[in-house]
Formats: structure tokens, sequence, C-alpha cells
């Protein structure tokens, strides 16, 4: 049995409760929260846990593991201290806000021996994993490009830009399904509703064997979308997780063909035609459970199991890194900039 504390429960902190509360391996003790009305909310849903506004009385009363909700640029600080009084540790992404901090996280983590895991939570998603089996087996050829699109209107943030909050999540796939690091980034936002705080991001990656990526990410968009869309040689793939049908393969694409030439002989002289293919569509079925259940079971078990997590220090820090290279780019108006 893991005793568990959460730092934060305004938006996202109630799912990780929710889901912490319902395994059988952990017993949430303690919540700490700044806000007076947030913890009265969870005086009300979950009266059996005690609440406090002070996050270092989560220290001292037998805690096993901490659990950090709170906005990202918090997170190095609460993070750090919380290592130095050798608590396992969940940090919501993104890990930190640099690269340096990431590693100092990591370091803290390994010499206390502490589980460090990062929440991102879509490499837990059913149809993301389907998705990385599919591109890593070959179904769709080689991958040519990718793009991904997490739009709505709202939840607009103060603290940080729509880059450092959605891209996270686009990244996070993008890094896992293709188990590779973009060389490159390129990056340009506009801040509309507050100044400096950019609402809408276009982002370009770069990664080996030319294939290339890019993210639109906005909180400032008519509709709800949820999209990534990847182009390979053979097939197409849409993972749309706003859709019943989550993963969607197209057997479409543009092939080469020899020409013949008048006795049926191949030219040999390079001559082809671009033929269009447009064959079935498949959409898989996908055993769908909470992601965010996975991965709270995931980090107990890597407690109690002694693992490593799968979406570790290591990871988190990975996604930091290409976030301070887009955010760099952002600033230099969309020059490229090695990751
Ligand atoms: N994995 C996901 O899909 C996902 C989704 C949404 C948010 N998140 C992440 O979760 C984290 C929180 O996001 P949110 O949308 O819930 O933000 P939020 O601003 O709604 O909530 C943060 C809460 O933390 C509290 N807080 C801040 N400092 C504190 C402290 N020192 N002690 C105690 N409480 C403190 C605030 O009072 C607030 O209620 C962020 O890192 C965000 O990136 C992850």
């Amino acid at each position: 049995m893991i005793n568990l504390g959460l730092i934060g429960c305004g938006y996202w902190g109630p799912n990780l409760l929710r889901n912490f509360y319902s395994l059988s391996n952990c017993q949430v003790k303690l919540v700490a929260e700044l806000d007076d009305s947030r913890l009265e909310y969870i005086r009300k849903n979950f009266p059996s846990i005690r609440t406090t506004p002070n996050y270092k009385d989560l220290f001292s009363d037998g805690i096993d593991a901490i659990v950090i909700a709170t906005p990202a640029q918090t997170h190095y600080e609460l993070a750090k201290e919380v290592l130095h009084h050798n608590k396992h540790i969940l940090i919501e992404k993104p890990l930190s806000m640099t690269e340096q901090e990431g590693n100092e996280l990591i370091d803290l983590a390994k010499k206390g021996n502490r589980k460090l895991m990062v929440g991102h939570t879509f490499e837990y998603n059913a149809a993301v994993q389907a998705l990385k089996r599919y591109i890593q087996k070959g179904e769709i050829g080689k991958p040519y490009y990718i793009y991904s699109q997490r739009l709505n209107l709202g939840i607009v943030r103060q603290d940080i830009n729509a880059l450092w909050n959605l891209a996270p999540h686009d990244i996070s796939i993008l890094l896992y399904v293709l188990e590779k690091m973009p060389k490159m980034v390129s990056a340009k936002g506009h801040a509309f509703l507050q100044e400096g705080i950019e609402d809408i991001i276009f982002l370009m990656l770069h990664f080996p064997d030319d294939v290339i990526a890019h993210i639109h990410v906005s909180w400032l968009d008519p509709s709800k979308v949820r999209r990534m869309t990847i182009v390979g040689s053979e097939k197409m793939i849409i993972y749309d997780d706003v859709s019943d049908s989550k993963i969607q393969i197209y057997d479409k694409g543009i092939r080469k063909q020899n020409i013949k030439d008048s006795l049926g002989h191949y030219d040999d002289f390079g001559k082809f035609q671009l033929i269009k293919i447009a064959g079935d569509v498949v959409f898989p079925k996908i055993d769908f459970i909470e992601p965010l259940k996975t991965e709270c079971a995931h980090f107990i078990d890597c407690i109690l199991a002694d693992k490593t997590p799968m979406t570790d220090g290591q990871g988190g820090l990975r996604v930091v890194r290409v976030l301070e290279a887009a955010q760099k780019s952002m600033r230099q108006n969309g020059e490229n900039v090695a990751v």
C-alpha cells in the first residue's frame, strides 16, 4: 500500500485524485491546495481525505509519494523540495520550464533512489499506443509527414502560453510514436488576448530520415479538435481523440509507376506516372481504458515493483528540450533552432 499526497487540485488535480482514489494499492491521505474553494470541493467529495493549505504538511505524514498538479512554473521548486524529502514523485507535464531544471530533478531522484514520473497522459492512451505499433511495424510504409491539431475555445491560461500548455501532449505523442528526437524546430506564435502570452502556435519539427511534423495548438479556435494525421509511403492514418473511431487507417496514396513503351517494355529513361491509390478504410477496434487511470496505476506499480516509469524523467526532459527550442525560435521570429 502506497500512501499518497497531492499538491494542487484545480482543474486537473481532481482527475488525478479520482483515479488514485480508485486504486486498491494506494491510499490518498492528504491534499494540499492554496484555494479555499478547492479545499471545500475535496472535503465535500472525498470526506476521508485530509486537506491542508500548506504543502509542507505532506512531508511529515508517512507519505511515500507525492503528485504535483500545480501550474507549470511551480513544478521545479516544488519537485525539488519533494525529492529532498525523499518521496517518489509524479509531476504533471511539463516536467520543468528548462532543460537544466529537468536535469537537476532527474539527478535528485537518482541520488535518492526515488521514482520520478511525468504526466504525459497520452502515452498511456490505447489509441496512441496502437498508432505507435502501426508506425513501428511498417503498416504505413515510410512515414513522410505528420500534422497535429489541438484546438479549442479556452481554457485560456494567464501563466504560460499555449505552447507550454498544449503542445507538450503533441510533442510527447510524436517522440513516442516515432521513437526519435527532432534535429531542429521552428515556431511562430501570436498573442491576441494577453500581451506576451501566445494563444496560437505553429510549430515545425524536423526529424531524422526526412520526416517532418507540424503542430498547431490554440485556445482561440471555434472548434474542439484533437487530431493527428500521419502520411506514409504506403498508407495514411488519422488519430482523432474526439471521434468514436479514434484510429482510421486509409489505404490511400500516390504511387510511381514506370511507363511502358509501345512494345510493352518499361521505359529505360525513368519516365513514370503518378497513380492515385484509394483502397479500403479500416477502423480498428481499440479497447479503451481511461488513460489517466492506466497512468496512475502505472506510477504505483513502478514504486511497488521497483520499475522505471514509461514516462520517466528522461522522457519528460526530451519534451522540455523541444519546448525550449520552440520557445527560442518564436522569440527569433521562427528561425530554425537545433534541439
Ligand atoms: N495530463 C493532462 O492531460 C493535463 C491536463 C490539464 C492540465 N495538466 C497539468 O496539470 C497541472 C495543473 O493544471 P491545471 O489546469 O489543473 O491548473 P489550475 O491552475 O486549474 O490548478 C492548479 C492548482 O494548484 C494550486 N496551487 C498552486 N500552487 C500551489 C501550492 N504551492 N500548494 C498547493 N496548491 C497550489 C492552485 O491553487 C490551483 O488550484 C499543470 O502542470 C498542467 O500542465 C495536465
